[in-house]
């Protein structure tokens, strides 16, 4: 596996982007920085992490096998690869919130951004940027954010933490490989935050409404069980659980 250590980067994502483009890279090649100057979350959002306590990298993969519309099933596998990599450091009440963060005691300890690489219109790697807080213990009020050392008490190596992920991602990635969708699916689900209880949720002007998540569908949208039984599948354009 190579690895590639910087000190300093805007954003591991984009470094990671330009290389491959840059040159022939092999599979699972990483790149981890001690800090992001520009680390770039979900829907345009920033990342920020404390230079040096937290892991920020990126993983590149290759993939042959999945069609554009099928490319939710990578974001699957990188959540169960990073929910059974913290599952083994026993980080307590991990879950998965829709569609790819990864919460411990309901609060948010690491996120994930996927970049499709696309060439002649075909899926053919992806960018796989993680998040994780590890050893930093403040955060802004109001994020609701957490760290394996503010749930566990225990300071990790971070090395140790990135190579048992990407040991998982490996497992996981397989499964894409064999194209054993159910089996991630249903695993996914399993694990999805709030699954099946009456929750709240947030639509872009500002309206509330209550749901049940029951499940996701194959292009990632969130299915909710609404008032008179209606089934509807949200993007994450559309709507924020509050919890
Ligand atoms: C989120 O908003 O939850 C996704 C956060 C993803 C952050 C990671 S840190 C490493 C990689 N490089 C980036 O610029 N972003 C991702």
């Amino acid at each position: 596996m190579k690895i590639i250590k910087l000190d300093a980067i805007d954003s591991t994502n984009t470094y990671l982007r330009q290389l491959s483009m840059e040159e022939k890279l092999p599979d699972f090649t990483i790149v981890t920085a001690a800090l992001q100057t520009a680390g770039k979350g979900q829907m345009g959002t920033k990342w920020n992490a404390e230079k040096g306590k937290n892991l920020t990298f990126s993983v590149f993969k290759k993939i042959f096998c999945l069609e554009n519309e099928e490319a939710f099933y990578m974001s699957m596998a990188t959540s169960l690869a990073i929910y059974n990599a913290l599952k083994h450091f026993q980080v307590p009440k991990l879950a998965i919130k829709w569609p790819n963060d990864i919460l411990s005691e309901n609060q948010k300890i690491c996120g994930i951004l996927i970049e499709n690489v696309i060439q002649n219109s075909k899926m053919t790697a992806a960018i796989i940027g993680i998040g994780l807080n590890v050893n930093q213990t403040v955060f802004k009020v109001g994020l609701n954010a957490s760290s394996l050392k503010k749930s566990t008490g225990v300071h990790f190596d971070l090395d140790e933490v990135m190579f048992e992920i990407a040991k998982q991602l490996k497992k996981y990635s397989h499964l894409i490989t064999e194209r054993s969708f159910e089996l991630l699916k249903n695993e996914y689900e399993s694990l999805l935050f709030r699954k099946d209880k009456p929750s709240t949720f947030k639509m872009p002007n500002g309206k509330l409404f209550m749901g049940f998540i029951q499940g996701v569908s194959e292009d990632g949208k969130l299915n909710i069980l609404l008032e008179d039984d209606i089934m509807t599948a949200f993007d994450l354009k559309e709507i924020k659980l509050m919890y």
